[in-house]
Formats: structure tokens, sequence, C-alpha cells
């Protein structure tokens, strides 16, 4: 630890973004690296990742890539998700703190209480869990493939939906299917103000709500598009609005205005801060600087239970594989 924080001292830690970027690419090189980035990191890391996308298209990345070292610019369980598609790989996450409110509220202990309450039921659990859950899990989902999932079983199978109420509650309310919900929620998405958004559509006539199905149901119940970030994106480069409020962590912005500079792109605000838009704590601790670290020195390498690792893997093998037969390629 010491001989590490003494190279990290020792590094030039005042390297502008510039000479990071070129350091992070002779890095990446010489270790067959890939940087896999989620929407809601910062413009400067999206910028120089070798891939940017929603939680699913990360993980079937992470499925199919060559490379031997994964950094994964994004949160701990989609580094994890990483590591369970390929343990033989080395999988990065910048910083271990980079947690999710979401995966956080639903632990092992009380989930598996919850199983026990709901027998002969299909486990579905977004992707934005642990490791544990997962291996608790029939199916994993995503944002973007949840519905499709779900109407995969057969119409009478019974449903468990963990963490997400949000996301579980909007795809019960589109299918009627038998489901229990687990009452987890996304910090962030559950914190947006209707008052506020309906203040700014009011002030931008023609301006077209779009949300992210982890929003509250009075958000979701205002929008004029409900999808994943990547639907997010699609949405707007199709349709023909010339403004959107946007119901998202803010990072997602990035690619609206790179993909589409001529639309305006407004994020919706938080009601509880003064902050005119939303960011995941979380995702924002990643900078350019950890990542180059995290390539330098191993920093910090995801290492799991082989056994729970293994039981993990096949709900998110199930969940690749019914996507493909989606059309999610
Ligand atoms: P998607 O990118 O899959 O829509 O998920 C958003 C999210 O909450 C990531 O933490
Ligand atoms: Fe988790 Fe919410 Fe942050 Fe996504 S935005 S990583 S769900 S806390």
């Amino acid at each position: 630890m010491i001989n590490i924080l003494n190279e990290r001292n020792h590094l030039n830690l005042n390297l502008s973004n510039e000479e990071l970027i070129v350091e992070i690419g002779k890095i990446k090189k010489k270790r067959n690296a890939i940087i896999l980035a989620h929407y809601y990191q910062e413009a400067e890391i999206q910028d120089i990742a070798d891939f940017v996308g929603d939680s699913l298209q990360l993980s079937q990345q992470a499925a199919k890539t060559q490379a031997d070292v994964i950094v994964f610019a994004g949160v701990v369980f989609m580094a994890e998700t990483a590591k369970i598609l390929c343990p033989e790989k080395t999988v990065l996450i910048p910083d271990l703190d980079a947690g999710c409110s979401l995966a956080d509220s639903c632990n092992e202990t009380d989930f598996k209480e919850f199983l026990n309450k709901y027998p002969n039921h299909t486990v579905i659990s977004y992707v934005n869990t642990s490791a544990k859950i997962k291996a608790l899990t029939d199916i994993v989902c995503t944002s973007s493939n949840a519905l499709g999932i779900v109407n995969s079983l057969d119409k009478n199978e019974k449903i468990i939906f963990a963490p997400d109420r949000n996301l579980g509650n909007y795809i019960k309310s589109i299918t009627g299917r038998d489901m229990v919900i687990w009452d987890g929620a996304c910090h962030v998405h559950d914190r947006f103000s209707l008052e506020k958004i309906i203040k700014i559509k009011n002030e931008n006539i023609g301006a077209k709500i779009i949300a992210h199905p982890e929003c509250d149901k009075k958000i979701l119940i205002l929008a004029d598009y409900i999808g994943s970030t990547s639907g997010l994106l699609n949405f707007v480069q199709k349709d023909d609005a010339k403004s959107y409020i946007v119901c998202t962590e803010s990072g997602i912005l990035h690619q609206m205005k790179l993909t589409m500079p001529q639309k305006v792109f407004i994020p919706a605000p938080p009601n509880d801060s003064t902050c005119a838009c939303n960011d995941c704590q979380y995702m924002k601790l990643i900078s350019l600087k950890k990542i180059y670290i995290s390539l330098k020195y191993n920093r910090f390498e995801i290492n799991l239970d082989e056994n729970i690792r293994a039981k993990a893997e096949l709900p998110i093998r199930r969940m690749l594989s019914i996507s493909e037969n989606l059309g999610f390629k």
C-alpha cells in the first residue's frame, strides 16, 4: 500500500486532461485494455471510452470483448456484471465508492426472506443489484429489456420483480402480469420535482417530457416517451420535436447534444435542491485521473467468490440470450 501511495504521490497528478488522455491511451494499448462507459459519466470520459452505452449494451460489450483488461467507467454493479461474465479478465472500477442507492436498497438477508414469502415465483432482478442478489435470481433484466423479458414468460407465471418499484410498477401496469415488487428506488430518479417540470414545460411550449422508467409514477404519467437511456437517446434522434425535458441523470445530455446539436435538451430538476440538473454522485466519482491510476496500478480490481459468480452468471446469460432473440444486439 505504501508503495502504491508513494508511487501515486510521485506521479505527476497535475497532468492536464489532454496529457491524461495520452497516457491512458498508451497504457490501454500496452495492457490490451478497453474502457466501457455508461451514459451517466462525465462528458470527457464518454469521449475517450471505447464504448458508451446503457446497462444492457455494456454487459453485451463485456461479454464479447477480446480485451484482457476492462476498466468500467460506471458503478460497481456494472463492473461486477462484467466480471461475472468474464472471470478470466481483469475488471477494474476506478473508485470503489461508486455504488448505487438502488442496488443498496436490496440486501441478501432481506431478499431471501422476501423470496421465501412468495414461493413458485420466477425471480426477475434488475441489473442494478449486487452479485449476491443476482445469484438468487432466475433472469436479470435492464430497463431496455424488462418489458420484453416479462412478456417472454408464460402468461400464468407468477413473478417477483426486484429491486426497483417504479420500473416494476410500470411494467406491471403495461403487462397486467401477476408481479410482486420489491420496494426499492434510485434516489436520483425518485426525486424529480413534478412542480418544477410542469413550470419548465409551460415556459417551453412544444417541449416533450421524456423519462427513464426508474422515475416515480407521477413523472411517468406526464411523459411523452418512457425508455432506458439508449431508448431516450434513440427517441430524440427520430422524433420531430425541437426541445425535450429530460427526466434522467444529466450525463445522457452529452450524447443527445452531440448527435442532435440543433435541438434543445433541458435537464429535469430534482425537488430537494436549487440545482438545475440531477446528478448521480456515484457515477460522478469517476474521473480521467482515476481511470489513469486504475489502469496503471490495477485499482480497484473486482474479485468475486466463485460460487456466487457462477450462480450469478446463469440469470445474466439468460437475459443476454432472451435479449438477442428480442433483437437487442
Ligand atoms: P440504463 O442505462 O440501462 O437505462 O440504466 C440506467 C441506470 O440506472 C444505470 O444506473
Ligand atoms: Fe444507481 Fe440511480 Fe446512480 Fe443509476 S442513477 S447508478 S440507479 S443511484
